[in-house]
C-alpha cells in the first residue's frame, strides 16, 4: 500500500465484512487483536465503522496477543487501558467478550490461567482472525527469538531490543518491564487467518528476513511463511527491501 492510512483502512473493511458475515451466520466473530503503533490506524478506522457506517460489534469476541507482566490494568502502559481507549470503550462490544492477559496474577496462578485463555479460544472454535505486528527482532506476540512453532501461551522474558523498544512509553529501561504474558505461536499459527502489518522504513529489514528468509525460530515471524492463509500488509517504506 502506499501508505499506513490506505493499508489500515483495508484491513479494517476486511474484518467489518467477516463481521457481517458471521452476523448474517448467527455466529460469533472471533478476533485475535495486537496493541502497539501499528495497529493504532486500524482501530480508528473501526471506530469510524461503528460510528458513521453502523459496524455492531455485538457478535464480536475478542482475544489479545499479550500484556506486560507485572503490570495494573489501570496504569498508563497496560495493554488493557490501551485497548479500552482506542478500540474497545468505543463501540459496542460486550464487556465479557474482551479477553486481554491478566497482568496482576502471582506467579502461581500464571500456567493454569495460560491454559483456561487457550481453551477458552478453542472453546470457540479457534481464532477466525489474527491481527500481528512485528518486532524488530521479528516476534509476534511477546514470541521473541528462540520461541518454538509449538510455543503454548505463557510467561516470557523480553529481549533487549523489545524493552529498549517500549523504554520510551515507560520513561526508561529501568521502569520497563522484564517480563509479559503471550499468546503462543502455536495459537497464533491455527488462526484461520492472520493479517501482519508494518509500517515504516525501520521495519524493512525485519519484513524481507521474515518473508524471504529461512523458517527459523530465531525469527518467529518467519513461521508465518507456513500459514495456509497469512499475509503481510505493508506499507512503501516496510516493503522496500523485498525483493
Ligand atoms: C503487541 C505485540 C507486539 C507488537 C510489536 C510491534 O501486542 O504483540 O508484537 O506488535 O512489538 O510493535 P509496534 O507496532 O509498536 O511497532
Amino acid at each position: 500500500f502506499e501508505d499506513s492510512i490506505s493499508a489500515s483502512k483495508a484491513v479494517a473493511k476486511e474484518i467489518a465484512a467477516l463481521i457481517r458475515v458471521k452476523q448474517a451466520q448467527k455466529q460469533p466473530c472471533i478476533l485475535g487483536l495486537a496493541t502497539g503503533s501499528s495497529p493504532k490506524s486500524l482501530y480508528a478506522e473501526l471506530v469510524r465503522l461503528h460510528k458513521e457506517e453502523g459496524l455492531s460489534f455485538k457478535n464480536v469476541i475478542t482475544f489479545n496477543l499479550d500484556e506486560y507482566y507485572p503490570m495494573d490494568p489501570n496504569s498508563v502502559n497496560s495493554y488493557v487501558r490501551f485497548m479500552k481507549e482506542l478500540l474497545l470503550d468505543k463501540v459496542d462490544i460486550l464487556k465479557e467478550n474482551y479477553h486481554i492477559p491478566d497482568g496482576t496474577l502471582t506467579k502461581a496462578e500464571i500456567a493454569e490461567y495460560c491454559n483456561d485463555y487457550e481453551a477458552k479460544i478453542e472453546a470457540l472454535g479457534g481464532l477466525d482472525l489474527q491481527i500481528l505486528g512485528i518486532g524488530g527482532n521479528g516476534h509476534i506476540g511477546f514470541n521473541e527469538s528462540g520461541s518454538l512453532q509449538n510455543s503454548k501461551t505463557r510467561l516470557v522474558a523480553l529481549d533487549h531490543i523489545t524493552r529498549v523498544a517500549a523504554s520510551k512509553d515507560f520513561l526508561g529501561l529501568g521502569n520497563t518491564p522484564r517480563t509479559a504474558i503471550t499468546l503462543g505461536v502455536k495459537k497464533i499459527m491455527e488462526a484461520k487467518r492472520v493479517i501482519l502489518m508494518a509500517w515504516g522504513e525501520g521495519k524493512s529489514n525485519i519484513v524481507r528476513t521474515s518473508v524471504e528468509g529461512e523458517v527459523t525460530n530465531q525469527v518467529p515471524a518467519s513461521f508465518l511463511q507456513e500459514h495456509n492463509n497469512a499475509v503481510f500488509i505493508l506499507d512503501k517504506e516496510a516493503s522496500s527491501k523485498l525483493t
